[in-house]
């Protein structure tokens, strides 16, 4: 999703907003652009291409300046069109010559998140005589700190602000004061960067790597002002003004070499390849089950969890489902899993004694965040969450963490999170099996065991894919597919499912197979491939029965089978087996096969696998 970059310096900060961008592109985006302070005015750079495009036309235009913002944009209220591209100048009122190519401004401004107010402030600017360039809802930030514009950008954008709502991060410059830099964040993350005579905003460390590894994490509410040397933070008051505030410096080494392909044609083929290691790396340090691998405080948290609310969005919704299978089953604690963009709007009941689990490979998604918030405001202040980013803003609010590492995970596609996050769940059901008497030392320490041998278990899997791609070839000539499981592994459908639509563009839908006949078996001809997670377990004979049903269809079926199970390839079956069976820990191996079936269905149709389209890794608004 959108991201920011933002510099003032005394050397020329052009490289740094360009290389900044190009490590925020993972995040998705469909335009970017550039602006400086440049002999006196405001000049700017814009494209609906990559990058390295825009890097080819700032080149051309000779943009090279000590005081810039940079954005890539992810389109919410307009096409993605250049005039859409951020930065958006502010000229005043009065009319421009929108065409001109030496069009200046006065102010100029990047945002991430909506403003959901725009459609009344554009009229009342409009009404001030502001003329509009784009369709966006950030141009009406532009021009109402304009409007507020006497002589000091600061005062300026605090008294913007209080106008705003919605969800917002920007950073902001202005024609009348080179060397200063305003940014400031309400629901949009935004980080400060301090180096050495000269200060940075973005919307992720990960964007000044190799620049400064000093980052402060603005809280919601701050207002930071940027100089060369120096950056000073305020918070808004509840009385409307607005008082210093102090922030911690932190060191992050955020990565600056996770982008190298390797060998892999894809990031997402590498992902799903190092998830053995990911797993490891999650498990060490994992010596015993105990709530202690969840923060300070977690045994008082744990020991008075009467149930557990699980929230999220995505891949991390449907690991909740999952967990909630385990937590079920294996601790004997009631859960239930809410879509976190459905939670935070529904009128629920909170019950005592719950415990709230976000999950989040991100942990800057807008609505898991604003779920968070609803669940505390209910009452719900037990939190918890499984997340992949250590200092985000997710770990920040929750009460207790735990760390998955997964590592930076660039494709959109989540792969190795999910896996991680599966890790993360299943030790917090353990943990509360523990605390409830249900795991003795015998079970833990097979638990233990089995867990330690799952990167082993999963190489062994990834050696099925030559026999995925064969499938692969199939399906990428279908335009749909239906994906079926049961029980533990009927989220694994979903996720199936949901991989396939994302990067192959083929409409998937997955269902428990028991549901078939409720409904989409209307929807079975011989042109219908049928993805079936078949796990040797207690449901096994149930879905063989689910499975007659499509075949008799014509339906033609691709069964995942352990390879102890006695379902065989025959007409309109295909099997792949499956080398072990692995009791309540198989999700984490059922799902790996049917992340490479839609790799290489999206390799097949020549789609753009990292980065497919209308979708962004950080989903930061609503
Ligand atoms: O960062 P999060 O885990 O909070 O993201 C949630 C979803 O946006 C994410 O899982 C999304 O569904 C992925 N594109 C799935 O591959």
């Amino acid at each position: 999703m959108c991201g920011i970059v933002g510099a003032v310096s005394t050397r020329d900060i052009v490289p740094i907003l360009i290389e900044g961008l190009r490590r925020l592109e993972y995040r998705g985006y469909d335009s970017c652009g550039v602006a400086v302070h440049q002999d006196g005015v405001l000049r700017r750079a814009r494209s609906t291409a990559r990058v390295a495009e825009l890097q080819a036309h700032a080149d051309d235009a000779r943009l090279a300046s000590g005081t810039g913002i940079a954005h890539t944009r992810w389109a919410t209220h307009g096409a993605p069109s250049e005039h859409n591209a951020h930065p958006h100048f502010s000229h005043g009122p009065g009319a421009v010559d929108l065409a001109s190519p030496t069009l200046s401004g006065r102010i100029a401004l990047v945002h991430n998140g909506i403003i959901e107010n725009h459609d009344s402030l554009r009229a009342e600017l409009r009404a001030r005589g502001y003329v509009f360039a784009s369709q966006t809802d950030t141009e009406v930030i532009a021009h109402l700190v304009h409007l507020h514009y006497d002589g000091d950008l600061l005062e300026a954008v605090q008294r913007a602000l209080p106008r705003l709502e919605g969800a917002y991060a920007i950073a902001v410059f202005c024609r009348d004061e080179p060397q200063r830099v305003v940014g400031a964040r309400k629901g949009s993350p935004l980080v400060l960067g301090l180096g050495d005579g000269e200060t940075f905003v973005a919307s992720d460390a990960m964007a000044l790597a190799g620049v400064t590894d000093q980052i402060v994490y603005l809280e919601d509410g701050d207002v930071v002002d940027l100089r060369p040397g120096r950056a000073w933070i305020s918070a808004a008051r509840a009385d409307g003004g607005w008082r210093p505030a102090e922030r911690p410096v932190r060191t992050v080494h955020a990565h600056t070499g996770a982008a190298e392909l390797g060998p892999y044609r894809h990031y997402m083929q590498k992902e799903i390849f190092e998830q053995p290691r990911a797993i490891a790396d999650t498990l060490e340090g994992v010596s015993a089950i105990g709530p202690a691998l969840f923060g300070e405080g977690a045994a008082e948290v744990l020991g008075r969890t009467r149930q557990v609310l699980i929230l999220a969005c995505g891949t991390s919704y449907y690991a909740g489902c999952t967990a909630r299978y385990w937590l079920e089953a294996i601790a004997g604690v009631p859960a239930t899993v809410e879509i976190a963009s459905e939670y935070r709007y529904r009128a629920s009941v909170p019950i005592p004694g719950t415990l709230v689990v976000t999950i989040s490979q991100s942990g800057e998604t807008a609505d898991t965040m604003a779920a968070l918030k609803h669940a505390r405001s209910l009452g719900l202040t037990d939190t918890m969450t499984i997340c992949n980013v250590g200092t985000s803003a997710m770990v920040r609010e929750c009460g207790l963490a735990f760390l998955t590492r997964a590592g930076v995970e660039i494709g959109v596609a989540s792969t190795k999170a999910f896996t991680t996050q599966l890790v993360g769940l299943y030790l917090l059901t353990l943990a509360l099996a523990r605390l409830r008497g249900r795991l003795d030392d015998a079970r833990e320490a097979a638990e233990l065991q089995a867990l330690r041998h799952l990167p082993l278990a999963l190489q062994s899997v990834l050696a099925l894919e030559p026999q995925v791609i064969a499938w692969a070839e199939d399906f990428a000539r279908k335009e749909h597919a239906l994906f079926l499981g049961r029980g533990m592994h009927y989220p694994i459908a979903l996720e199936g499912a949901l991989k396939l639509k994302e990067i192959s563009y083929i409409h998937a839908e997955a269902y428990p197979a028991g549901e078939l006949k409720h409904g989409p078996l209307a929807l079975v001809t011989d042109q219908m491939p049928v993805v079936t997670i078949a796990p040797n377990d207690a449901l096994l004979e149930k879905l063989e029965s689910n499975m007659q049903e499509v075949r008799a269809r014509g339906g033609q079926l691709y069964a995942f089978a352990d390879a102890d199970t006695r379902i065989g390839s025959d007409e309109g079956l295909h099997v792949i087996r499956m080398p072990e069976h692995y009791g309540a820990l198989s999700p984490i191996l059922h799902v790996v096969p049917l992340q490479l079936l839609a790799y290489h269905t999206a390799c097949a149709r020549g789609t753009d696998v990292d980065k497919p389209r209308n979708l962004a890794k950080s989903v930061t608004v609503e």
